[in-house]
């Protein structure tokens, strides 16, 4: 995005400076030319001038229309993440940013991205409102406590870049930097493969699964309390309440910590909360679980290029099995 941004904001520095040196120099110029040469002589008044008028109205609308169609189409580009990006999970905390990779690297103010693919990062605050900026690549989002932003981005050059904390978060506000580490795809796939022994985010995902005994309700086959959560990820369901909601990660996360606000049909809202059971990592993993949850492939074969929640958007309906 940084060329599309650079121009736009070229584009606007050049129509101030044209503007501010025009205004300047017309002031200048007539306090010359028509300066007061005898004490006693009065300006002619003056009516009218429709043409000028027009002229300086419609002049500036149009450059403002310009510059609103133009912004506005980069603006479009850079909230729409393409179909198929390669998600890394953010979580912001005074005063770091922990980054989670969907085959289960974790790193800590460091962000290694590969050169050449779209990157989409899904980004939360266990505390404060923080801010990912990376001034490099024109790009900034908020990131959030209690919801997920998101922010896409995608290198074209290999190297170090700038990670900042772009809003004030508290005493060590300023310290809370990184940096966006850009490698070419053979490295990084190395880069991948080296040092994790803890297994994919989906896997993590669904020990805790497990360990919190989800398991218990939400079982695959629909002979338990809780709805399946095979295939679920993307589709629609229909609430208690006569609504649907989509099912995305935030829709998931809001499941755990508050299961009462969005139950199911067909379900009596009888599941707990795990609201200070679970942390920020442990919601990120088992979305990451739920969303591996495929019955044409049961082993969680989550590759960092399976896409976004656009990739199966369009989906059908499902009906989450009724049960009395
Ligand atoms: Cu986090 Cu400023």
């Amino acid at each position: 995005m940084a060329g599309r941004v650079d121009a736009l904001y070229f584009f606007l520095l050049a129509i101030s400076v044209f503007f501010s040196l025009l205004i300047a120099g017309l002031i200048v110029f007539y306090a010359i030319r028509y300066h007061r040469h005898d004490p006693d002589a009065v300006g002619t008044v003056f009516h009218g001038g429709m043409i000028l008028e027009v002229t300086w109205s419609v002049i500036p609308f149009l450059i403002t229309m310009v510059i609103f169609v133009w912004g506005a189409s980069v603006f479009f580009a850079m909230s729409r993440p393409p179909d198929e990006t390669l998600n890394i999970y953010v979580v912001g905390k005074q005063w770091m940013w922990k980054f989670q990779h969907l085959d289960g690297q974790r790193e800590i103010n460091e962000l290694h991205v590969p050169v050449g693919r779209p990157v989409k990062l899904i980004m939360t605050s266990e505390d404060v409102i923080h801010d990912v900026s990376v001034p490099a690549f024109r790009v900034k989002a908020d990131v959030i406590p209690g919801r997920y932003s998101h922010l896409w981005f995608e290198a074209t050059k290999a190297g170090e870049y700038h990670l900042f904390c772009a809003e004030y978060c508290g005493t060590r506000h300023s310290g809370m930097v990184g940096r966006v580490v850009v490698m070419e795809p053979d490295d990084y796939q190395a880069w991948l493969s080296g040092g994790v022994q803890e297994g994919s985010l989906a896997s993590s995902g669904g020990k805790l699964f497990q360990d919190l005994a989800c398991n218990t309700c939400h079982r695959p086959d629909a002979q338990g309390r809780g709805p399946v959560l095979q295939n679920l990820y993307g589709k629609q369901v229909s609430l208690l309440s006569g609504e649907t909601v989509v099912v995305d990660e935030a829709y998931i996360r809001e499941s755990i910590l508050m299961p009462r606000n969005k139950v199911t049909a067909g379900f009596q809202p009888i599941m707990p909360t795990f609201q200070g059971l679970v942390s920020e990592e442990g919601l990120l993993e088992l979305i990451e679980y739920v969303k591996s949850l495929k019955t044409d492939s049961q082993v969680q074969a989550v590759r960092p290029n399976t896409g976004g929640p656009a990739a199966n958007e369009n989906t059908p309906a499902q009906t989450p099995p009724s049960r009395n």
